[in-house]
């Protein structure tokens, strides 16, 4: 493998509706996230993902994209935007932006002008069909719930969503809707960000011709991630996007991969593969089933270590990981993978401690450096997002009564990593001076960046620790030696209330 400049980088992702609001209005900012370059430096990053801040009516938190060439208000403006990239220039902070073009808000103009014409030049960037003989054209489920396929009002056309239905798939299978991503592609890159997160790539490619397959659940239909994996023509899409927009440009890329074959992962990472690193979600799939949030189980910590030790195999020699405890779609880890006797300061830098020692690139999600836990949500009106409302649903369905419902909602719901980030014990923990979008986590009081700032044995240290090692030469070394030999075993001792790290070659 050769040396690269992000190996031995810390990377942040940023989750900005709840990170910072610069100007009372509840919602988090691009000022916010400027202001706040500093406090991401002290903290040793030095590769930043922002989550989407394009143009979006939001109705998936800006996971829908109305304009993929525009700041969305609500976020600030491209001179924002332009001055927060030349602000983390100075600090040594790559930018990496979220790039999702699996599909596109229903509210883009490329949708809207297919609306009045299905079978016109912009249908064609979007999947449209009528039901033949009474039936859609398959029955799949999206992954918020329902039907993939929409009606449009007034017609007897469909059209087909794999998420929320203000979220049309785009037509990968159209070489001129490719031509368009990879002209914005390239737009940004020169721009001058270093690459991007590229949401949910799995799903461009759709199994055609559309049809049914045997149902998962009393609905008649089947869940889409499970028919999805490695596509017969992905490998071309994917190839072609890299050839045209990353590889030219030296991007960086992360793909948000989920059901792999361990054996093409050398396509996917590695030396001139598709994307410079993936995402491992091992650990955090561990436990989940077909069947919903209420049928979901937290890995033991025997399985959690299983998950990082084929993890560590698999792509041994081959390149690296990005390693995560959580990101905006999944709960606290500290909440999720730690026993409840272990939910305390020393478990939460136990399992810091042990995603910093693996093999790759570690991703710290915000207010993971500081212990952040999952929310008490006192009901499901206070909690945003879709996908927790299907599921909430869900449970009611399949037998469980509201306040079972809210519990499984509240352990799995995606809003616990979305409440705003916890920055001192002032109102709304200091996010923001007016109300927050979503509720300020009621431990703000307890966790949160000031109190841990400079405090010896915080969360918060501890991770800067971790960031400083990560970056000095005796890891790097150790790194390196690592990637060459393969498997190391790590010996964590506590002599003398000083943590001891030794390595042994397996
Ligand atoms: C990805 C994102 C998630 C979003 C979905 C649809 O999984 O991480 O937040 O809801 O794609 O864009
Ligand atoms: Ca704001």
């Amino acid at each position: 493998m050769k040396k690269k400049w992000w190996h031995d980088k810390v990377a942040y992702q940023i989750y900005p509706k709840s990170f910072l609001d610069s100007n009372g209005d509840g919602i988090g900012d691009l000022r916010g996230i400027i202001s706040k370059l500093d406090y991401l430096k002290d903290l040793g990053i030095g590769i930043l993902w922002i989550s989407p801040v394009y143009v979006s009516p939001c109705a998936d938190q800006g996971y829908d994209i109305a304009d993929y060439y525009g700041i969305d208000p609500k976020f600030g403006t491209m001179e924002d935007m332009d001055r927060l990239l030349a602000e983390a220039k100075k600090r040594d902070i790559a930018v990496l932006m979220d790039l999702v073009v699996n599909h596109c808000s229903d509210e883009h103009e490329w949708f809207q002008k297919a609306l009045k014409d299905p079978e016109g030049e912009y249908g064609q960037y979007f999947y449209f069909a009528k039901k033949k003989d009474g039936k859609l054209p398959c029955n799949w489920r999206s992954y918020f719930g329902g039907s993939v396929w929409e009606n449009v009002e007034g017609t007897d056309w469909y059209y087909l969503h794999m998420f929320h239905k203000k979220q049309p798939d785009l037509n990968w299978e159209n070489p001129k809707l490719r031509e368009e991503i990879y002209k914005m592609m390239n737009w940004w890159l020169d721009k001058g960000i270093a690459g991007f997160r590229v949401d949910a790539i799995m799903n461009i490619k759709k199994p055609l011709p559309f049809q049914d397959y045997p149902a998962d659940r009393e609905d008649g239909l089947c869940n889409v991630g499970g028919i999805l994996g490695s596509q017969e023509g992905l490998r071309d899409f994917l190839n072609e996007m890299h050839e045209k927009t990353t590889k030219p440009h030296h991007a960086f890329s992360v793909g948000e991969v989920f059901g792999l074959d361990d054996s093409d992962i050398s396509r996917f990472i590695g030396d001139d593969a598709y994307f410079t690193s993936i995402f491992d979600f091992r650990q955090n799939v561990a436990g989940q089933t077909m069947l919903g949030w209420y049928d979901w189980k937290a890995p033991t910590p025997d399985e959690y270590k299983e998950c990082c030790f084929t993890s560590q195999k698999v792509s041994e020699g081959v390149g690296f990981f990005s390693n995560i405890i959580e990101n905006h779609d999944e709960p606290r880890g500290v909440s999720h993978y730690l026993p409840e006797y272990a939910q305390n300061e020393k478990g939460k830098k136990l399992l810091g401690m042990m995603y910093f020692m693996l093999k790759g690139l570690p991703f710290i999600y915000q207010g993971q450096e500081l212990g952040m836990e999952n929310c008490a949500f006192p009901s499901i009106e206070a909690i945003d997002d879709v996908s927790s409302r299907d599921e909430y649903q869900r449970c009611l369905k399949v037998g469980l009564n509201e306040e079972e419902a809210l519990k499984v909602v509240s352990h799995y719901s995606r809003d616990n990593v979305r409440t705003p980030f916890q920055w001192n014990d002032e109102k709304n923990g200091g996010f923001t001076t007016g109300t927050p979008w979503l509720m300020v986590n009621p431990q703000y009081k307890e966790i949160n960046a000031a109190s841990q700032i400079g405090r010896e044995g915080s969360i918060y240290e501890f991770y800067k620790s971790m960031t400083t090692y990560h970056d000095s030469s005796v890891w790097q070394d150790v790194y390196r030696h690592k990637a060459d030999v393969g498997m190391l075993y790590i010996k964590l001792t506590v002599i003398d209330d000083v943590l001891v790290v030794s390595f042994k070659e397996l």
